[in-house]
């Protein structure tokens, strides 16, 4: 079966044609820039244009960066807070003509490294962590989805764990790979302790670096990067609207 899937990012949004039976992208991928403010109406039309330069008028899965509830975002950290209350599975339906369904974008990436990555035949808890502008989490046991964990809003130290411990925390304090995997073992410590996951995933932009931090981390579930990279959020759209 083949599904459009589609990551709305907070600087891009990016879609491709999926065959979900392998995971394999059908097409080069299309990269538009996220509209400024990210609004829904105007995210819907980029929708649309992505759409409509496959010709598509199959099914459609979109990742997005909240946590989802029948295609209602119920939360907005670092989206426009316009998308609260707003059904965009009905709204990405009516702009596309195409029958659209929304996922949380860790959530997805998650789906694509349980079936074609690195979580691929993992029978206990895997926890995949996405690290970009904020962090993404998805929790699986044997290969079951708990959706919509929003574990980078852990408070640590009095603020949201992404704010000190996902890429742009990095980038942004200009912080050593040193420091930096110290703020991430402090992190998956805890997430160790509450969970007790036989592997973690670390998936997002920092997954093509980890060489340079994943050998200083220190705890003892293995952390292994994700493998599918940049196509993990559109893989795992397509596969999040075949589940609906
Ligand atoms: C959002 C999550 C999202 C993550 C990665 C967080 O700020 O609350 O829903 O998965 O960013 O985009």
């Amino acid at each position: 079966m083949h599904i459009l899937g589609i990551d709305v990012g907070g600087s891009g949004i990016k879609g491709a044609p999926v065959d979900i039976e392998t995971g394999q992208l059908l097409a080069e991928r299309i990269r538009i820039k996220t509209p400024k403010d990210g609004e829904p109406e105007p995210v819907a039309e980029v929708v649309n244009q992505i759409a409509q330069s496959f010709n598509w008028t199959g099914p459609i899965g979109i990742g997005f960066p909240a946590p989802i509830k029948s295609g209602v975002a119920l939360m907005a950290a670092n989206v426009s807070e316009k998308w609260i209350g707003t059904n965009a599975d009905d709204l990405f339906t009516k702009v596309t003509g195409c029958d659209c369904t929304m996922i949380n974008d860790a959530d997805a990436a998650g789906l694509a490294e349980m079936t074609f990555g690195a979580g691929r035949g993992q029978p206990g808890t895997v926890i995949l962590l996405t690290l970009g502008t904020g962090i993404g989490s998805a929790i699986f046991h044997r290969g079951h989805l708990l959706p919509n964990t929003e574990f980078g809003h852990m408070r640590m130290k009095g603020q949201d764990a992404e704010f000190r411990t996902s890429d742009a925390a990095r980038q942004r304090e200009d912080l050593s790979w040193e420091k930096y995997a110290k703020r991430l073992n402090k992190y998956l410590k805890i997430m160790e302790k509450l969970f007790w996951p036989d592997l973690f995933i670390i998936g997002g932009g920092i997954s093509k670096e980890s060489e340079k931090y994943l050998p200083l981390l220190t705890i003892a579930t293995p952390v292994v990067p994700a493998q599918l990279l940049n196509e993990a959020g559109i893989v795992g759209a397509a596969l999040g609207a075949r589940q609906n």
